[in-house]
């Protein structure tokens, strides 16, 4: 039987010994077997042994001769290689023709690639891009390239732009990065968000996580419409989206919502409102990252599926709701998250790593909390969970409808700041109360603002204000 280790023993010895063996297979099993295991090849491997491989029937063979001949890096199989990229009956073979084609870094195959640069495939486009961005300099690949820069594919538009049309930044690295934010530190607003944002200024705030009013289904949120609610709902969030600073996350928890019927001649109607806001955010540039699912107990949730139960009519079935979205988006940038982490020190980073054990899927299993004064609190562990996945000790996070103040317990507790508004004066009290429990050990001040003396503060004047 070949075991790998032969293979390497093979490879070890003269080059010839390998050639010979490669040659000997006839059986279809064996010939994948070595070629899955060859592993690097020595720079010296005659790879024409392999060549009568790229006839075989089988895709998986073929496109594994196709790739150990580009572990060789070597012009002289262009051709071949070429041809499969032409002719090769599976598009799977073909794709990794173009990628071995790419790794030879030949000048003789940039007629070939420009040609490629017209298919179908998105897949194959983009491998083929990445291999004419090794001849970048060459001024007929720039020019072919460039072409794509309103491709009707997105990945292919974002690569060529990023490649050609996108200023390198020159902002230097901002070392702190809640600078801007001093006086926002620790800070809960009084008043509406919209009035309060005008005066936050850009890209001061780390994170937002917030669970904005429900529509109609709660004596502080009635709106005129369910159109004039989500747009209210966008004009917050594109606001979210100016303080915010580049590449950073905003965090959305919503779920549908039920206004019940009027009378037992209406039906009761459903608003979607997590896919309809959704539209409006990625419109406004915030970048979808992840679906978190917050699952509940069932018994913690309103009973709906009790009529079915007991009529068991198909159409008539309404289960149990325990899930509400967590929706994860991030400002756009053409930075990765490396950028954004590289802005903290180690020692902020070590600080900051989440220890221990940390849920891995994006089914988060949490129970509610239900409290007396407000109807719809977040669980502290839900927030907890936001504020150590998604920012850094010292972050700024932000929850512009801040109810009982949840968010900001959580941020304190991880030696975060906070910033938090909120309208109703009955919750600015319970935030107050429930901050105080939280601050009695620590020595934290903590600024309750109206709309007034927060201006005041942000025009700079930072003393005229007794917090
Ligand atoms: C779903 S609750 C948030 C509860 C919060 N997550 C908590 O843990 O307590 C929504 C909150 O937004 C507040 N709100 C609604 N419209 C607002 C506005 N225009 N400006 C500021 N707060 C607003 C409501 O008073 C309500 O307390």
């Amino acid at each position: 039987m070949i075991t790998r280790e032969y293979i390497n023993d093979l490879k070890a010895k003269n080059n010839g010994e390998l050639n010979s063996f490669i040659n000997e297979q006839k059986d279809n099993s064996s010939i994948q077997f070595i070629l899955e295991n060859l592993g690097r090849l020595p720079l010296d491997f005659d790879g024409h042994c392999l060549i009568p491989f790229l006839m075989n029937k089988h895709d998986n063979i073929r496109y594994l001769t196709v790739k150990n001949i580009g572990k060789l890096c070597n012009d002289k199989y262009l051709e071949l290689i070429l041809k499969v990229a032409k002719e090769d009956q599976s598009s799977f073979v073909r794709r990794e023709a173009i990628s071995t084609i790419g790794r030879m870094k030949s000048e003789k195959a940039i007629p070939f690639l420009i040609e490629m640069l017209k298919g179908t495939d998105p897949k194959v486009v983009l491998q083929v891009i990445r291999a004419l961005l090794v001849f970048k300099s060459n001024s007929i690949v720039q020019e072919e390239l460039k072409k794509l820069a309103n491709h009707s594919n997105e990945m292919i538009q974002y690569v060529i732009q990023k490649q050609f049309y996108t200023k390198k930044s020159i902002k230097y690295l901002d070392k702190n990065p809640v600078i801007n934010s001093e006086f926002m530190k620790n800070v809960v607003v009084y008043g509406d968000v919209l009035e309060t944002l005008k005066y936050v200024p850009d890209e001061s705030i780390n994170l937002t996580f917030t669970s904005p009013p429900y529509y109609n289904a709660r004596d502080y949120s009635i709106y005129p419409s369910y159109k004039e609610y989500i747009l209210f709902l966008a004009a917050v969030f594109k606001e979210i989206y100016r303080v915010t600073k580049e590449g950073r996350f905003f965090i959305l928890n919503t779920s549908p919502v039920i206004i019940p019927r009027v009378s037992r001649q209406h039906s009761s109607k459903r608003y979607p409102i997590p896919f309809d806001i959704h539209y409006y955010l990625i419109k406004m540039g915030w970048e979808f990252i992840d679906d978190i699912i917050w699952v509940k107990p069932e018994a913690s949730v309103k009973n709906r599926i009790a009529g079915f139960s007991q009529h068991r009519k198909p159409l008539a079935y309404k289960p149990n709701q325990v899930t509400e979205y967590v929706m994860v988006y991030r400002k756009k940038t053409d930075k990765l998250l490396d950028w954004n982490i590289r802005q903290y020190d180690w020692e902020i980073i070590k600080k900051s790593k989440v220890q221990g054990e940390y849920e891995t899927t994006n089914v988060w299993r949490i129970d509610p909390t239900f409290d007396k004064v407000h109807s719809a609190v977040f669980p502290i562990e839900l927030c907890s969970r936001i504020v150590k996945f998604y920012s850094y000790v010292g972050d700024l996070v932000f929850d512009p409808f801040a109810g009982s103040g949840t968010l900001g317990r959580a941020a304190l507790n991880l030696e975060r700041y906070f910033f938090l508004t909120e309208k109703e004066e009955k919750y600015i009290e319970k935030i107050k109360h429930e901050i105080n429990k939280e601050t009695l050990f620590i020595n934290k001040k903590i600024y309750f603002l109206d709309i007034l003396k927060f201006k005041k503060l942000m025009e700079g004047n930072p003393h005229d204000f007794n917090g």
